[in-house]
């Protein structure tokens, strides 16, 4: 590891290397199905949101664990190519990089197996290394596909030096409320919301977002797929954002796009609702790309797409 440059915004982030395969349904257990098409891409929730946010113009750094294979040097290469700072990251030669297994539909939506690889070894070591990079920062974000124990000192560091926290709790899995405690903002979808607050599919989103927010989480953006997000806050109306309507050639990314897009404007100095306006119509553009990187937009895209959803007769104006 060599000496880290200043960043905006720090992404604890995990990087998997996207193996995806384009079939019409889900296999059933035991059977095997056709795929149209295949390709090989870089992934990975963390790395995904930290490239977000880099292309919405945040000078962005990432702490991670990767191997010395072609799949970490792939990483390599796409964060020198998106001007992330990769200096805190730690290369590893005996073990492989994360790898996702994705199956993408007809209708663009997705199931993803992840083996993270030497992602799993991240700890709370790296990010004590880097608690000068975290404490200059604005932002630090992550994602649960690295371990808990690596974003919690993160996060602890972070807040001690004031910076703002948030946490894209997927895979969805129950978190400590010493973690909880540390996050500015979580960014689950409905189904993580759900898992998150321990609460069952019938529990409204309003008091599942209640149950995290009592527990010491500061903000909850609960992304709704094509119809928006909603923002909950402790003592506020919940406020509703209404989706953009897109042509979808994939949704692969889309929440890491909603979350690396919610932490470069709140970095910019943004308002939390603000934010959320911007990280809903990134994630909107971010869907008519294909793979995880491919159509998370600039900041200009996001502008342009802001100005005209105020006309009444907005339509999608991206095609394929
Ligand atoms: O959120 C999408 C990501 O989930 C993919 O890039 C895959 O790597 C998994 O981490």
């Amino acid at each position: 590891m060599i000496a880290a440059r200043t960043a905006d915004v720090v992404c604890i982030a995990s990087f998997n290397a996207d193996l995806t395969s384009r079939v019409a349904r889900p296999p059933a257990r035991g059977e095997t199905v056709l795929a149209s098409r295949f390709s090989i891409g870089p992934g990975g929730k963390g790395s995904n949101a930290a490239i977000a946010c880099a292309r919405q113009g945040a000078r962005v750094a990432v702490i991670a664990r990767i191997g010395n294979d072609d799949f970490g040097h792939m990483a390599l290469a796409l964060w020198q190519r998106e001007g992330i700072d990769a200096a805190m990251v730690e290369v590893v030669d005996d073990e492989p990089s994360g790898v996702a297994q994705i199956l993408v539909y007809d209708d663009g939506d997705n199931s993803i197996a992840v083996a993270p690889g030497a992602g799993t070894g991240l700890g709370a070591r790296h990010a004590d290394a880097a608690a000068g990079l975290i404490g200059q920062a604005r932002v630090v974000m992550a994602s649960c596909e690295v371990p808990i124990e690596a974003t919690q000192a993160a996060f602890a560091h972070a807040r001690r030096a004031g910076a703002f926290t948030l946490l894209n709790p997927a895979p969805a899995q129950a978190l400590p409320d010493s973690l909880l405690a540390l996050c500015e903002l979580l960014t689950p979808n409905q189904s993580e919301l759900r898992v998150l607050a321990g609460v069952d599919a019938d529990t409204s989103l309003q008091r599942a977002a209640d149950a995290l927010l009592s527990r010491g989480a500061g903000a909850v953006a609960v992304t709704l797929g094509a119809a928006g997000c909603m923002l909950f806050r402790r003592g506020r109306e919940a406020l509703t954002v209404a989706g953009h309507p897109m042509l979808v050639a994939d949704t692969v990314g889309a929440g890491d796009t909603f979350t690396g897009a919610f932490a470069a404007a709140i970095a910019r100095g943004a308002a939390i609702a603000v934010a959320a306006a911007w990280a809903n119509a990134a994630a909107a553009l971010s869907v008519a790309g294909e793979g995880a990187t491919g159509g998370m937009p600039g900041l200009e895209a996001v502008a342009v797409l802001l100005g005209r959803s105020d006309r009444a007769d907005a339509k999608p104006w991206i095609s394929r």
